[in-house]
């Protein structure tokens, strides 16, 4: 466990009145494009060592849902109505649901209209920074492996193990489209691709915590690798850290 240095101070006394995040779990942040296998490595991983497997893409879906129902893509408006929203999590048999309004909407996030409009919401500052904090409390609650854009790089700086993980935007494609067509869907490679280069080029040159790799994350790059390699590198850097 490690000490988190933030504390509230009485700046008239200076005496400490509360301390929050007192003690951190261990985190790992896993960061990379669509498609690229975050979830499903940091599911498969999280299992492994009994950590929390917190996916923060899904928290931006539920905003881009929320918006995506009433049709709206005016960014003030988005930066505006954001405010009143209310984003929760909760783990049923081990697996997140989220939580939009009350409404548990994890079977309604999935679709490609939600995860473009989940790129679209997060270029705005309001709709981050109503994230943020959600976020960094999981981790100061609980052990995590917390996947998205920006793990590495903003939401835990500290984190105990950073991992980039990639794979060349063909090799993304050909496994979404291998999931969709697996699930009854009618569906286009090259559509999925130039859809993948589409976020990725959102999520990497929006202004407010870009998709990067931190420096000091580990690259791994996933396309000639299978799902069982993966978990085993997540798991041995974790051990080695
Ligand atoms: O990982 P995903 O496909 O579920 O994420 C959906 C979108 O949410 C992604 O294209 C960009 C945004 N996102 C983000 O900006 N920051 C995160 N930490 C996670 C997701």
């Amino acid at each position: 466990m490690r000490r988190s240095a933030n504390f509230v101070q009485n700046l008239q006394t200076g005496n400490i009145i509360e301390r929050y995040g007192e003690t951190m779990g261990i985190s790992i942040a896993i960061d990379g494009p669509a498609g690229a296998g975050k979830s499903t490595i940091a599911k498969k991983a999280a299992e492994r060592i009994s950590f929390i497997y917190v996916d923060t893409g899904a928290m931006y879906r539920a905003i881009g849902l929320y918006f995506l129902r009433k049709d709206c893509r005016d960014e003030e408006q988005i930066a505006e109505e954001c405010k009143g929203l209310s984003v929760t999590i909760a783990y049923q048999d081990g697996i997140q649901q989220v939580f939009l309004n009350g409404e548990n909407v994890s079977g309604l996030i999935r679709t490609e209209e939600a995860g473009k409009m989940a790129s679209f919401v997060a270029k705005i500052g309001a709709v981050r920074e109503q994230l943020l904090e959600l976020q960094r409390d999981l981790a100061r609650k609980e052990n995590v492996i917390m996947d998205g854009r920006d793990i590495g790089t903003h939401v835990l700086p500290d984190a105990d193990v950073k991992i980039y993980l990639t794979a060349s935007s063909k090799e993304r494609a050909k496994r979404r489209y291998e999931e969709l067509k697996a699930k009854g869907e009618t569906c286009d490679l090259d559509e999925i691709e130039k859809d993948i280069i589409a976020r990725d080029e959102q999520d990497m040159n929006r202004e407010i915590a870009p998709l990067r790799k931190a420096e000091d994350a580990v690259l791994v790059d996933t396309s000639s690798m299978s799902i069982e390699e993966v978990v085993e590198t997540v798991v041995s850097l974790y051990k080695k850290r």
